[in-house]
């Protein structure tokens, strides 16, 4: 296997872990969220998780396509603590914004060294910025 592509099957590794950590924390803070809002923010933050974790099944197979096997380390502590709203969606925009940033790191590194992996990525940060922008708009007011 080339250098090239096993650093491209390192950052998707990274990419398949961050999708599931969001999984993960999207449901901590669907089910720690409390408030007068707490149905409706529930609804969504559990939106969101689903949507992260087939982004984590888009992304491992891709991995799989590139010849290597998902692997998955985690470490994950979160605290028992109750959360609202706001700040539910606040730690949801800080998380996501960070895979958004890890997308584009691996979209410059493929460059166009692999277009068909470049297409896929390109797609990922275009969806990823709109998670990020509704989360943003959510936060307004
Ligand atoms: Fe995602």
């Amino acid at each position: 296997m080339s250098m090239a592509k096993e650093e491209f099957l390192r950052g998707l590794n990274e990419l398949f872990a961050e999708e599931l950590e969001a999984g993960i924390r999207y449901l901590h803070l669907a089910v720690t969220v409390t408030g007068l809002d707490r149905l409706l923010v529930r609804k969504v933050l559990l939106e969101n998780m689903n949507e992260t974790l087939e982004h984590a099944q888009v992304v491992a197979d891709k991995i799989l396509q590139l010849g290597g096997v998902p692997k998955l380390e985690l470490k994950l502590h979160l605290a028992p603590e109750k959360t609202n709203a706001k700040e539910a969606i606040r730690t949801a925009l800080a998380f996501e914004t960070a895979a958004l940033d890890a997308y584009r790191d691996l979209l410059e590194k493929v460059g166009n060294k692999d277009v068909a992996l470049e297409e896929f990525l390109r797609a990922q940060v275009a969806l990823e910025s709109q998670h990020v922008a509704e989360l943003e708009l959510l936060l307004e007011g």
